[in-house]
Formats: C-alpha cells, sequence, structure tokens
C-alpha cells in the first residue's frame, strides 16, 4: 500500500524512556507506521548539549532503542537511527543558521529553560538546538512530527526556518513539517506539578520491574487538600485519576470518580489499582525488551542498517540543497 508521506521523530538518550516520552510521543510513532514512512532518531548529539560525560552515551543509545522496539517500533518497515550515524545534518545545521536570526533563539522558551536549569554550562549547542533539530526533520523531507507538546516551540520554529531557507535561495527544496500530538500532550510528574522528565526525578520509567513501579506509583502526589483518607478528594486536580483515564477500565475510571469525591476510596487504594493496571499495561513491553536486550548484536545491527537507509535518503536531500545554494 502506498504510504501517505513521511514520518519523523527524535529522542534523546538520557536514559531509558519514561511513561511522558510514551504517552506523549511513542504511542504516536508506533501508531503512524500503519500509513507513513516513518524515520525514528536517536539524537545522540543533542544529548551532548546537556551531559558532562558521554561516557553513557552509548549505553544509553542501546538502552532507548531496546524501548522504541520493544514498544512497537518495527525496523523491517520503520527506520530506526543513530543521529550522529548521519553527519550530513551537521553540514545542513550549519547552512539552515545561516538565515536564522539570532533573536529568534534566544527568545525561545526552551532555550531560557535550559539556561536556568543549567547556568553553569550555556554552550553554543544549546542556543543552535533548535536548528540542529530542524536539520533532522527537514533532512528526510519530513511531513508530519509526533511530538509533546514542549516540543512545539521547535516545530514552529523549523516551519518559519524552512519558509526562510526555500525564500532566501528561491528553492521548494525543503519542506514545511505538521506537528502531531498525542491526547494527553503532557503527561505531569509524579511530583503532581511539573512535566514528567528525568532530569527533576519526577519519572516512571517504561522498563521498571513491576515492583519498582509500584513503589514509584506509591510516591504520587494527590489532590493536596486531601489530607486524611477520610477527607473527600477531588480527582479534577489529582495526576493519579488522569492516569486512570488513560490505564483503567470505564468501570473502575467512574467508581473511582464517585468514591473519591464522598471518601468512599483512599489514596493508596487507587494508587495501588493504577500501578495493578500499568503494570498489566506494560507486561508485554517488558517481556519484548527482555527479548530484545538478550539479542544485543541484532540491536546493533538494526541501528547501523537504520543509519544506512536514513544517510541514502539524506544524501539526495543535500544534493538538492547545495543545489539551491549554488554550493558545489
Ligand atoms: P525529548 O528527548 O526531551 O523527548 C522525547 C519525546 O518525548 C516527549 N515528552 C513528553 N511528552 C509529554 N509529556 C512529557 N512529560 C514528556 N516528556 C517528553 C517530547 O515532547 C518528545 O516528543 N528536542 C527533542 C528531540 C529531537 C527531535 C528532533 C524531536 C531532536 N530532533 C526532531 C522531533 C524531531 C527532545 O529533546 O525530546
Amino acid at each position: 500500500m502506498a504510504k501517505k508521506g513521511r514520518v519523523f521523530s527524535g529522542a534523546r538518550p538520557t536514559g531509558r524512556q519514561h511513561l511522558g516520552n510514551y504517552l506523549g510521543a511513542i504511542q504516536n510513532y508506533v501508531d503512524l507506521q500503519k500509513e507513513y514512512d516513518c524515520v525514528y532518531c536517536i539524537v545522540d548529539v543533542h544529548a551532548l548539549t546537556t551531559v558532562e560525560t558521554t561516557q553513557e552515551l552509548q549505553q544509553n543509545t542501546f538502552e532507548m532503542a531496546l524501548d522504541w522496539l520493544a514498544a512497537g517500533i518495527r525496523p523491517d518497515e520503520s527506520i530506526l537511527f543513530v543521529q550522529s550515524h548521519v553527519p550530513e545534518v551537521m553540514e545542513l545545521h550549519t547552512y539552515l543558521s545561516m538565515v536564522t536570526p539570532l533573536g529568534k533563539l534566544t527568545d525561545l522558551p526552551t532555550f531560557k529553560e535550559k539556561i536556568r536549569q543549567q547556568p553553569e554550562n550555556v554552550n553554543y549547542g544549546l542556543l543552535g538546538y533548535p536548528v540542529l533539530m530542524t536539520a533532522d526533520i527537514v533532512l528526510y523531507k519530513t511531513d508530519i512530527v509526533p511530538v509533546g507538546i514542549d516540543q512545539a516551540p521547535h516545530i514552529e520554529f523549523a516551519r518559519e526556518t524552512v519558509r526562510s531557507f526555500n525564500y532566501r535561495f528561491g528553492t521548494k527544496a525543503l519542506i514545511e513539517p505538521d506537528v502531531k500530538h498525542t491526547e494527553v500532550k503532557k503527561v505531569v510528574g509524579i511530583d503532581g506539578k511539573d512535566k514528567m522528565s528525568k532530569s527533576l526525578n519526577n519519572h516512571i520509567e517504561l522498563a521498571l520491574t513491576a515492583e519498582e513501579t509500584t513503589k514509584r506509583v506509591r510516591e504520587m502526589v494527590t489532590d493536596p487538600a486531601r489530607m486524611r483518607k477520610t477527607d473527600p478528594g477531588n480527582p479534577d486536580i489529582c495526576n493519579v485519576f488522569t492516569m486512570h483515564k488513560i490505564f483503567s477500565e470505564k468501570e473502575e475510571v467512574d467508581m473511582i470518580n464517585t468514591e473519591c469525591r464522598k471518601a468512599g476510596i483512599g489514596c493508596v487504594d487507587c494508587k495501588l489499582r493504577f500501578a495493578g493496571n500499568l503494570n498489566k499495561h506494560l507486561e508485554p513491553f517488558r517481556a519484548k525488551r527482555a527479548d530484545f536486550a538478550s539479542r544485543p548484536a541484532e540491536v546493533q545491527e538494526i541501528l547501523v542498517d537504520g543509519g544506512k537507509r536514513a544517510r541514502a535518503i539524506a544524501q539526495d536531500v543535500m544534493k538538492e540543497v547545495r543545489a539551491a545554494m549554488k554550493l558545489p
């Protein structure tokens, strides 16, 4: 069957993937494979903007590949590769930087947040991060980019950069990508407050054991106004309830919605029910992950093969880009 177009997305190999990555992005990566040519990239170069040592980069890259394969990315159909295996992206990044006004980069909320997070390491790579991300996307003539809502400003930036580049060089070589979010868009961490992320240590990794997952779920912050089990709670502002709506059957969700409001069910019980349902949902993922983990050479081979297929596309697009720019 002819596919509708190309999908591209990427994630930084900072560790194992968590529920935020899964609900905000990975579910779309998997679903979109049915109708699109999909290219999924482990962006190890982007990770260098925040990591202090490259010691764990290779291991983290491998772990991320395991997470994605276990979640359902099919390497026979889609391209799964590592960013640094396609050096053309660095070249395109440089060209795109020439049509990028500096003020646009310094104004981006994501850059400002990074400055706050790591004031001791405000490197040039952080500033150019969205330019490299744009290069990732346009190098594959991407139509759709599935990402969480936090990445939306970067996709808008990519669209503007494509317009500037095409206008400046009188070409249509680059394509403006559309963004695609899941229904959840932004997953809140176990603190019940901030976006789930590894750097805030408020995350639940998909590859935890069932026991570790339950322990983490028990730490989740619920309605702060509910001090005792006998106090009625408000599911509308409770992150555990939000998760129940995603992972639990309708009957159970309805029961919790009613009972929580009249203190008929306590937070611990509610969390244990969620942990049980989450563990059940993740069971096949964990089994598949363990299976891939037992065949590391095969996983490496998938990444090498993906890199070759990605590079073949990238090299063709770069010919077009250089021609448009009148470069040899
Ligand atoms: P990264 O590694 O921070 O996250 C990977 C994907 O997971 C999504 N995500 C979330 N979604 C909802 N709720 C959360 N709490 C949550 N945490 C993470 C992110 O939105 C993302 O989709 N800049 C990108 C990587 C990148 C990229 C690209 C993405 C580089 N080049 C090209 C798309 C296209 C990033 O740092 O994602």
